[in-house]
């Protein structure tokens, strides 16, 4: 069979991808040894745990910029633009096919091409990590390290409370997507392709 190659990862959308992976591996770590911090058998020494913490949220933020304002200006936004009609039926289509279909030889329900480069249940998962869990870690990020700006008392409870609760949660979630997200960048057309796609560019298919 002829393997197909489409470019589908340009140059920008790949170096903000790398800065963006590297700096969550670094927020995650950084977060969990905080987060843990025991001075006896400290992960990462905590003094530096935080600069580090603070540095690639400050590096994550700019490069989020990057990424909204590439999205704005380039064709890559098309691909972040869900259609809200028929959403639930492209979602279930697409998770038969990995649950079944996939196990069966059956063909994608969504193959990629150059105006639909991700399938629905991807494109949902990204919408939702890139428009709400991203930026929600962020904005919490920064509202922790300049406190003062935080209101004292929401109905009742501390406002930094909450707001550290928030970030914890964002940043979870982003976690738990990270792990989800490069298992199923394993399914393609050899388990290493979708990874080499995000060094040269070229989306392989059959
Ligand atoms: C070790 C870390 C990571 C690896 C190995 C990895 C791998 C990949 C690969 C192979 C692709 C291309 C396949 C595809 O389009 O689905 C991709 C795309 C993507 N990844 Fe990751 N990823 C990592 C971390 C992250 C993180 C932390 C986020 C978000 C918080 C993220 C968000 C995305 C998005 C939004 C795309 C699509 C980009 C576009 O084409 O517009 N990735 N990733």
């Amino acid at each position: 069979m002829q393997t197909e190659k489409l470019y589908l990862y340009p140059v920008w959308v790949r170096l903000w991808h790398i800065t963006n992976a590297l700096m969550c591996l670094i927020l995650i770590f950084s977060g969990i040894s905080m987060q843990y911090s025991n001075t006896e058998y400290p992960l990462i020494p905590f003094s530096a745990a935080v600069s580090m913490h603070n540095i690639s949220g400050i590096i994550l933020t700019v490069s989020y910029l990057m990424f909204i304002i590439g999205n704005w200006s380039t064709s890559n936004g098309k691909h972040y633009r869900m259609r809200i009609k028929g959403l639930i039926v492209s979602l279930l289509n697409q998770a038969r096919y990995y649950a079944f279909g996939i196990f069966k030889g059956e063909s994608a329900p969504y193959p990629v091409s150059k105006e639909m480069k991700f399938n629905p249940l991807q494109q949902f998962t990204y919408v939702l990590t890139m428009y709400i869990f991203v930026p929600l870690v962020f904005i919490s990020g920064w509202a922790l390290l300049f406190p003062g700006i935080i209101v004292t008392n929401f109905l009742g409870m501390g406002g930094i409370q909450l707001t550290s609760l928030l970030h914890v949660t964002a940043g979870f979630l982003i976690s738990l997507f990270l792990i989800i997200h490069v298992y199923f960048c394993t399914i393609g057309h050899s388990p290493s392709s979708n990874f080499k796609s995000m060094i040269d560019g070229y989306h392989e298919s059959h």
